[in-house]
């Protein structure tokens, strides 16, 4: 037997025992004639006593750092207790030990704070996994995986796995493709996500299905994407979007509860895309902190009916508002006392190009009673003390609050100001990694213009079905966009979707929608997006064939799982919480994957590369 206990098992009580322990040497240190070793496994840490006998038999075999090692000797009770580690009373006095492996030096410490940078890592991720930090990511993952995977089947819910050689699914993203030698010159895809087999699941009458899958996305990388990801996919039939916003809250609720022992008992906020984009400046807003956005200019259809603080008219005379599309302020709590130092600092932070805006206007609401006057501008020769309290008014400001504005082109300035937001609540400490808040954003636009084609493309993906109260826009307008008929005016414009997202903490976790389950609506929903009758069946056949067999009405969502396990690990970067997961350029760096194939391979797939 290779082990009796494990080297995270033994306390004080176990004193007196013969036992035998396999691991890692963590440390090894040498006092006179006594040596201690602390032996490392998945468990833990157990220190190991090598006395004068044996210490001799350590000279001729000398251990390292990674050694992997078998030890026989007794339990004791130690005289230096160490109270941060469970197995910190005690200390095995060795009689025998083994040396099952050698190990040459590692190229960082194994330890918490390692002194490996991250690629050094990437490259021998076998190691950094020994490292307790990146263990308990792994575990956590294990453990919300379960939690969901217990919910799902307690619900009914049946795991069915999907192909990953398919045929291109549409998610937004470029496709990973596979060439293949039976078939020469042609192609699978791998599957961005399992939708269009799902769907074929809840016609086929499984009407509960999930599977914690593997997607593939050929998309610029960022800290919360990786090519190949991870979804919660889940799909019912016979449900309406209540019925789904229930059961997967539920689910997250549990994941809470399973994982982090929290009990996320309050109601699951809700907020439509619209409000979302107005008031926080993005669809996933992080709403453990107010600071909304006001809008101090706008067009008419915006709000029909309100009147702009900086209406037209005005009789300013400042340039950066009076000739920018948009107008919009925060109110940041407490910080009216800014120094020019500051405020300086916040303009330069908008001016990065990251952010790219040219400055940053600011209404300091000094508290009252102050000398100089309860407003003060950075733009004070335009305005006077009127225009400035109507200004701060409008954003909702209280004395003590530094209001900051950013003027610009509509887009451009909506991302600035969300993203300020975000980082002013950062820095008054409003984003705290250990508070949970979850959000359904609900009724989205079914489509969006994407202006490089002049066409019309599926905002969530071509599956998802219109209110239905639009159903009629859609199925009795071209989508033909014309010079004379704008996007924005478009009645495409104006069709929501049955579709929702799931944010938490200003992250998107997950996302789905309604379907469409009707072969003619579903070739509207394909000619609206510009696709011909041929390329729809020559895409879609399959599907559009299958919706004639009786397809049942339904619904589904996937959640991000890589995501979910960072946000719940406190964590940025999803690269944390995948066991090996590729670098930004999308390698890994480990494998040195990808890499060129040989000629004969090529040969094989009847492919010949071009000269770059
Ligand atoms: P969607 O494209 O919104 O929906 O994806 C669902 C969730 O997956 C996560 N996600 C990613 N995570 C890591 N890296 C990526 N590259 C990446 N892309 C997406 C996000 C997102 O919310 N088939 C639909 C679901 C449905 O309609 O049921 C779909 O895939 O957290």
């Amino acid at each position: 037997m290779y082990r009796t206990h494990t080297c995270g098992a033994l306390r004080l009580q176990d004193a007196g025992r013969e036992v035998t322990l396999a691991g890692w040497v963590q440390s090894i240190r040498k006092f006179g004639s006594i040596t201690f070793v602390d032996l490392r496994d998945r468990y833990g840490i157990t220190q190991l006593l090598f006395d004068e006998a044996l210490n001799r038999e350590l000279e001729d075999n000398p251990l390292g750092r990674e050694y992997v090692l078998q030890v026989k000797g007794a339990v004791a009770e130690r005289s230096n207790k160490n109270s941060h580690i469970p197995t910190g009373d005690i200390e095995i006095h060795v009689t025998g030990f083994s040396i099952l492996n050698k190990s040459v030096t590692p190229p960082f410490t194994i330890q918490d704070d390692t002194d490996g940078g991250d690629d050094l890592r990437m490259k021998f991720r076998y190691l950094d996994l020994r490292r307790n930090a990146v263990k308990r990511n792994l575990e956590l993952r294990y453990a919300v995986s379960r939690s969901a995977r217990n919910y799902l089947h307690e619900h009914g819910f049946m795991d069915i796995e999907t192909p990953f050689l398919i045929k291109s699914t549409p998610e937004g993203a470029r496709d990973f493709v596979v060439p293949s030698r039976m078939n020469a010159g042609q192609f699978y895809a791998l599957p961005q996500s399992p939708q269009t087999f799902k769907q074929l699941l809840m016609v086929s009458g499984y009407d509960r299905y999930y599977q914690v899958v593997k997607c593939f996305r050929d998309e610029d990388l960022r800290a919360d994407r990786q090519p190949e990801f991870t979804q919660i996919d889940c799909e019912m039939s016979f449900v309406e979007q209540e019925d789904i916003l229930h059961m997967f809250e539920g689910l997250i609720k549990r994941i809470f509860k399973d994982v982090k022992n929290i009990d996320y008992t309050e109601q699951v906020e809700r907020m439509s895309w619209e409000d979302a984009m107005w008031n926080y400046g993005n669809d996933k807003p992080d709403i453990r902190f107010g600071m909304r956005i006001a809008n101090l200019k706008f067009p008419a259809y915006a709000f029909p009916g309100k009147k702009p603080a900086l209406a037209e008219g005005l009789p300013a005379e400042f340039k950066v508002f009076d000739e920018a599309e948009t107008v919009l302020a925060i109110a940041v709590p407490g910080c009216s006392e800014y120094s020019r130092k500051q405020t300086d600092e916040l303009t330069e932070w908008v001016k990065r190009p990251q952010i790219g805006m040219k400055g940053l206007a600011f209404i300091k609401c000094l508290p009252e009673g102050n000398s100089d006057g309860a407003f003060k501008s950075s733009f004070d020769k335009f305005y006077n003390e009127q225009q400035l309290k109507e200004l701060a008014g409008a954003v909702n400001a209280q004395a003590g609050d530094l209001v900051l504005i950013l003027a610009g082109a509509e887009e451009r300035t909506r991302k600035a100001v969300s993203e300020l937001r975000l980082e002013m609540g950062r820095r008054l400490g409003l984003r705290k990694d250990d508070a949970f808040k979850l959000l359904w954003v609900l009724d989205f636009p079914l489509f969006e213009y994407a202006e490089e084609d002049n066409r019309w493309v599926a905002r969530h993906h071509p599956f998802t079905s219109p209110k239905p109260q639009d159903i009629e826009t859609m199925i009795s307008h071209s989508p033909v966009i014309t010079d004379a008929v704008k996007y924005l005016e478009h009645p495409y414009a104006r069709i929501k979707a049955n579709a929702y997202d799931m944010v938490l903490n200003g992250n998107e976790i997950g996302g789905g929608s309604i379907r469409i389950f009707q072969r003619n609506l579903q070739e509207k929903m394909f000619s609206a997006l510009g696709m011909s009758r041929d390329e729809a069946l020559h895409k879609f056949g399959f599907l559009l064939g299958a919706f004639e067999y009786g397809a049942p009405p339904h619904g589904g969502i996937a959640f991000g799982f890589d995501r979910l396990c960072a946000i719940l690990g406190g964590s940025e970067s999803i690269r944390d919480f995948i066991a090996f997961p590729k670098n930004n350029s999308g390698r890994d760096t480990m494998l040195d994957a990808p890499s060129t194939i040989d000629e004969k391979q090529l040969e094989e797939l009847s492919i010949a590369l071009r000269e770059s």
